[in-house]
């Protein structure tokens, strides 16, 4: 039997278990035994139905309702959420019925949002099948989808019953998606908890080794899960400490804005990191030996920590239509050392100018 881990969301009544390990998606039988619902629906990414030996083995697929969605940020459109209700309605699902969603980010956002929306809430389980939907997106009952004017804009907080990680689905994942996962592995770990990232540093073999040895990838999706579901036990609806999961993400959606979305989430993530670091650095709020370290590491997972060619002015302008939308002041989660991060409001924006300049 391989090794497990279980992290716990504390939301009073809407505490739930994030379980994770290899064999996590079995857990699903017995959920279903004691929770009894009065239908089902089964939604999958599209790309993983047919093919992935985790989910040929599952019992459900064959005698429940299944709705197939096409990976990618595509499926949080309001085109594939009216195909969600609509299956919802075929396979007649009220309160008392469950919906589980099998898939990346993208798709427990739209499904989970869709179970949110269907009898004002019902319940659902979330499956991970990437590495940032098992450290971050699958936790914390975030849901949304986008509209053409942006990411998130229509969404609702719908906490899941359950999330269910199992590591096996990382096998067939692209690096490229690894990578982005690494990213967020990293956020966590400047955010919340410095024995992550000296764990992350003692990692000579990087990103591939680690992807091959389960033991110590389900060491890393555990810590960075337990940040993210610590935070959100303090701070479910971002009022607060929530905000701290922004770090590297001020910088990093300019980035991917101004590269149009040419760079990958995770790697645009990781340049925000390394430059809102110099940020922190400059304002005398981060040690320089941390700064260089976090970059060391990001480096050495193969993430990049410089600014690739891109219009200064585009990313400046991305940045400050992020604050107008917003209709407050750029905040920025810098950090002030491994493991800590606070929340800085009203920057100057010749500093990030500054900064910006000197990483270019
Ligand atoms: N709700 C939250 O709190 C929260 C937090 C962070 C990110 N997000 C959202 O998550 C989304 C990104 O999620 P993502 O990075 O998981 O990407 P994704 O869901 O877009 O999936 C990326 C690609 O990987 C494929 N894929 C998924 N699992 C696979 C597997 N096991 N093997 C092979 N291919 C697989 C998908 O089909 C897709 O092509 C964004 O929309 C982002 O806004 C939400
Ligand atoms: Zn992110």
């Amino acid at each position: 039997m391989s090794r497990r881990a279980e992290v716990e969301v504390s939301l009073g009544e809407r505490s739930y278990s994030v379980r994770i390990g290899e064999g996590a998606l079995a857990d699903l039988s017995g959920l279903l035994e004691a929770s009894r619902p009065t239908s089902f629906l089964f939604a999958v990414d599209e790309g993983l139905l047919a093919s992935h030996p985790l989910l040929l083995a599952r019992p459900e697929l064959r005698t429940s309702a299944v709705l197939p969605v096409p990976g990618g940020e595509g499926a949080k459109s309001p085109q594939r959420l009216l195909a969600a209700w609509e299956a919802f309605a075929r396979a007649g699902l009220d309160r008392g019925s469950l919906v589980v969603a099998a898939g990346g980010g993208s798709l427990t956002d739209l499904v989970g949002f869709a179970a949110a929306t269907w009898h004002r809430g019902i319940p659902w389980i979330a499956v991970p099948t990437t590495l940032l939907g098992m450290v971050d997106a699958a936790i914390g009952g975030k849901t949304a989808i986008d509209l053409p004017g942006g990411k998130n804009l229509v969404g609702a907080f719908h906490q899941p019953r359950a999330v269910l990680c199992d590591l096996g689905f990382l096998g067939t994942l692209p690096a490229g998606e690894f990578a982005t996962g690494l990213a967020e592995v990293v956020k966590a770990a400047v955010v919340g908890d410095p024995e992550l990232f000296a764990f992350l540093e003692g990692e000579s073999g990087g990103a591939d080794r680690l992807r091959r040895d389960p033991d110590r990838l389900l060491e890393v999706v555990r810590l960075a899960a337990g940040v993210k579901a610590a935070i959100v036990s303090r701070d479910e609806r971002e009022a607060g400490d929530r905000r701290l999961l922004n770090f590297g993400h001020t910088v990093g959606h300019a980035v991917e804005k101004a590269s149009g979305f040419a760079i990958p989430h995770g790697r645009a993530v990781s340049i925000g990191m390394a430059l809102e670091g110099r940020l922190a650095e400059g304002r005398g709020t981060f040690p320089s030996g941390e700064r260089a370290r976090m970059e060391g590491l990001l480096g050495a997972l193969g993430l990049p920590t410089s600014l690739p060619r891109l219009d200064l002015g585009a990313l400046l302008e991305a940045l400050t239509a992020d604050k107008k939308a917003r209709g407050r002041r750029l905040a920025f989660a810098l950090p002030r050392a491994i493991g800590r991060v606070e929340v800085v409001e009203g920057l100057d924006p010749r500093e990030i100018r500054a900064i910006l300049e000197s990483a270019a």
